[in-house]
């Protein structure tokens, strides 16, 4: 599996419109293509604004020669609509989504963008629509729906184009637990089909221990990369920045304090039951 970076960002900076200090101040990383990364950071640490960069809604402020490349193409004027053809974006709040009467019409507004055939329109639609469980309101008007229910539909309308990647904004923030559960597993069998790419803004921490890399962002700066175990490894970094801690990762630290070190491998809640449970048994 190629193991390329699918979206690259250098030196980008950010200043809304009549403010006076960086929304996203001078960031770098990459996304490797195929690969989960959560963004995480507390509100107002440019998660979103970083997104709207990524897809050309927003266009970086013009110092420190910014980049951005999507799918081995730079991000121009030019380029713009072809990128916004491969990275689907279920953003934070829906309502601001929707342009079509009734669901289905908004699940097939991306196809129609796309120029899809009708015959295989009237295929995707609707199997998009009974994946996140709203079948029954294939003819309802989406603004007469519930928060989760509006999450649904634009998640839909996401599944049914089939972009190279695929950027979830809190977007499951309003679902009950099981139809979370099921949206990242429709997600997560995406990504293994067809080598999805998925990035996803979340302030739960049990979604963004499924990443194989966490982004932490603060101020509009990028404070930290890794892998789940280095990230949630620094309860100290993470609580100073008013995140949350895998439950595990605090039960280690306070054992830590108390002088009993757990090995570096151990890290969900699971192995380090195991782990206690084994070591008790050796005394
Ligand atoms: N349209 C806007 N005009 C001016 N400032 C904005 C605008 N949108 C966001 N900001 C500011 O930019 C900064 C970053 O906002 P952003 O929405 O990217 O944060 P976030 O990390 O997504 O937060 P949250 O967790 O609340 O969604 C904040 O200080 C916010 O107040
Ligand atoms: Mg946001």
């Amino acid at each position: 599996m190629a193991k390329d970076s699918i979206i690259k960002i250098r030196n980008v900076s950010f200043t809304y419109p009549d403010t006076t200090s960086p929304a996203i101040n001078n960031i770098s990383f990459d996304i490797k293509r195929g690969s989960w990364t959560s963004i995480i950071g507390h509100n107002g640490s440019g998660k979103s604004t970083i997104i709207r960069l990524i897809n050309g809604l927003l266009v970086p402020d013009n110092k420190n020669s910014p980049y951005i490349e999507v799918d081995g193409t730079e991000l121009t004027d030019k380029t713009v609509w072809n990128i916004r053809d491969k990275v689907g974006i279920v953003f934070q709040n829906p309502d601001n989504q929707f342009v079509g009467a009734t669901v289905a019409d908004d699940v097939a507004f991306g196809l129609e963008n796309r120029g899809v055939p009708r015959s295989k329109m009237l295929k995707i639609v609707p199997e998009a629509i009974k994946a996140v469980g709203m079948d029954d309101y294939t003819n309802a008007e989406p603004s007469n729906l519930s928060g989760g229910q509006k999450q649904r539909v634009a998640i839909a309308g996401i599944l049914a184009i089939q972009p190279k990647i695929i950027i979830l904004d809190e977007a499951t923030s309003m679902l009950d637990p099981s139809g979370r559960s099921k949206i990242l597993q429709i997600v997560h069998q995406m990504k293994k089909k067809d080598n999805l790419t998925v990035v996803f803004i979340t302030h739960d921490i049990d979604e963004a221990n499924l990443a194989d890399q966490i982004i932490v962002m603060n101020n509009g700066g990028l404070v930290d990369q890794g892998n789940t175990k280095e990230i949630f490894s620094k309860v100290k970094l993470l609580k100073s920045l008013g995140l949350d801690v895998p439950f595990a990762s605090q039960v280690k630290e306070k054992l830590l304090q108390s002088g009993i070190s757990i090995p570096k491998e151990i890290n969900s809640e699971k192995e380090l039951i195991n782990y206690l449970c084994q070591s008790n048994s050796k005394k």
